[in-house]
């Protein structure tokens, strides 16, 4: 437990403290409703804190105060432990209600952040996970979210995609509830009629790879599109450029992949070929938040590019994603498809942007019909909240010493397995990329056992993870239903009909499932943890 010293009043209060004044439990005060809308402010020590506690609040205040109807009066014990206090006065002094409001944020993100230094950052784990947390910065904006009491997407939204827009240098932002959520999205709004002889149509071709996550496949599938497998590369974990021609019909529409584990994939052959055929060009980029390409962010290139903010991703919103695109008319279809397919493109909690709310007809619907409820497309609700919105702004103000942090631990635990390269394949970015790894993938070679290694690694309490799931069309989602498919130049072929020649038509697909996993590169691990997954891996190779 923190020494009650060491607590400083630092966060609240700014320029009414001096700098440095410790708070220790001996100076929480308790507010005591003496009848509706009077408080009295007691002072707390630990002999009344069992009796008090269950009282109004602990915190600390400015006294004596009036705001919003109720009046603030301490009590002698209180004032003595509050210096530099411009509020203290005999009469109570009246505050605006925008101060009132500030300072009871400021209490309970006071009182929070003592909760989170000594209860939650307290609770240790020798286990060394891929991923990691978030802390007092987040809870703090967690706080502000939840006493707006804003329910649904709201101003937090709006600063967490203007921050994520303006990083990206991207034109246009729509925040969602999940990085699956953007796939689907983006596959949906490519199917919209507005885009004329481009629209994607049912039977249509989606090029992509099977080795990955299966939310980058499954929207191809959910809007009758058919996927077109072609293989990845080891050890970078793409797609096989090389390979994508191969795999182009006349009724191919667009390439769909993922940039794996934060590794850009080669955007300038990728481009080169939608170019030449006239493909649409989606960026899964869910696992590269702050990748580059050429210099420039990943996810700028496609029409379409998809983010992930999960838990585990470069920035987190607790669950969390984001579609971005360049042209309007996609970010409307978007917006629309995202907030139930609804014409009107007002923002949350706003009427009437367009001032022409019950002026204009649609449809067969009677003219003036409110445009608030006027459908346009078959849509979905896939907001995210402001709860939400918040931890993701918060995060997003880290992300810069996050990438750095991540490219650090990538080369630190590169440069401690290069010597067991013997034994395993480590991984490789294209040229011109620049990664912001995810995890660090690792391929065994044909003398070690993956599931081996991962079970000795995992029993020594280093987390790993599989490529997701390694070779989607082996998974029961793909074995149990008739889902059609392409894989290569092949003709069309059934997801529970597939053979092994067609299998064997996938090498490193089938190798990724059976010889790669990943570790993680988080920015809350150190050099010293990975010099201590570097001491394991020795020890089971001089072991087996
Ligand atoms: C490449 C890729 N695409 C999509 C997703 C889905 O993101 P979410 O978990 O936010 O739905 C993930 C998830 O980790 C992913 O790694």
């Amino acid at each position: 437990m923190q020494k009650e010293s060491e607590i400083k009043v630092s966060s609240i209060y700014k320029g009414k403290h001096s700098k440095g004044d410790k708070f220790t439990q001996n100076h929480y005060l308790i507010l005591e409703e003496l009848n509706s809308g009077v408080f009295k402010v007691l002072k707390l020590n630990k002999s009344t804190a069992g009796v008090r506690q269950n009282k109004t609040l602990i915190a600390a205040l400015p006294f004596n105060f009036k705001a919003g109807g109720c009046a603030f009066y301490s009590d002698e014990l209180a004032i003595e432990n509050i210096k530099h206090n411009s509020l203290l006065a005999e009469d109570p002094v009246e505050i605006s209600a925008a101060e009132f409001d500030k300072i009871l944020r400021d209490i309970v993100k006071f009182t929070a952040g003592i909760h989170y230094s000594c209860i939650t950052a307290k609770k240790k784990s020798s286990y060394i996970p891929v991923s990691g947390k978030i802390d007092n910065k987040e809870l703090s904006k967690m706080i502000d979210s939840s006493l707006d009491m804003w329910l649904t997407t709201g101003r937090f939204e709006n600063e967490f995609r203007d921050k994520l827009t303006k990083f990206l240098n991207v034109k246009y932002s729509a925040i969602v509830n999940s990085g699956s959520s953007a796939n689907l999205l983006a596959i949906a709004a490519l199917t919209s009629e507005e885009l004329k002889d481009r629209r994607l149509k049912s039977g249509d071709e989606i090029i992509t790879i099977a080795a990955g996550f299966p939310t980058t496949i499954a929207p191809i599938i959910q809007n009758n599109l058919i996927p077109v497998f072609v293989d990845a590369k080891i050890p970078s974990y793409n797609i096989d450029e090389s390979q994508i021609e191969r795999a182009v019909t006349s009724k191919t529409k667009a390439i769909f992949a993922a940039h794996t584990l934060g590794n850009p994939f080669n955007i300038e052959a990728v481009t080169k070929i939608a170019e030449k055929y006239n493909l649409w060009v989606i960026e899964d980029n869910c696992d590269a938040l702050g990748s580059k390409y050429n210099g420039k962010h990943t996810g700028t290139f496609g029409d379409i590019s998809t983010f992930s903010f999960y838990p585990a991703h470069h920035i987190t919103s607790g669950e969390g994603g984001a579609v971005c695109m360049r042209k309007a008319d996609l970010y409307k279809i978007i917006l629309s498809l995202r907030d139930w397919g609804r014409d009107c493109w007002c923002d949350t909690g706003k009427d009437n942007s367009c001032r022409r709310r019950f002026t204009q007809q649609f449809g067969h619907l009677p003219a003036g019909y409110d445009h608030k409820y006027v459908y346009s497309r078959l849509g979905y609700n896939l907001k995210m909240t402001d709860w939400q919105a918040a931890i993701g702004s918060a995060q997003a103000d880290k992300l810069n010493n996050f990438i750095k942090k991540r490219k650090h631990n990538f080369n630190y635990l590169y440069s401690k397995l290069k010597k067991f390269e013997n034994n395993l394949i480590l991984p490789e970015s294209e040229k011109h990329a620049e990664p912001c790894w995810f995890g660090f993938p690792i391929t065994t070679r044909k003398n070690t056992d993956k599931f081996g290694l991962v079970k000795f690694l995992e029993d020594n309490g280093i987390g790993t993870r599989q490529l997701f799931a390694g070779n989607i069309l082996k998974q029961p989602v793909f074995t149990q239903n008739h889902f059609k498919l392409r894989i290569l130049d092949s003709k069309f072929l059934y997801s529970n009909k597939l053979n092994s020649g067609d299998y064997s038509k996938l090498p490193n697909t089938d190798r990724i499932m059976t010889s790669t996993f990943w570790l993680g590169v988080f920015p809350g691990l150190t050099d010293g943890n990975f010099d201590y997954i570097a001491d394991k891996f020795r020890e089971y190779f001089n072991k087996v």
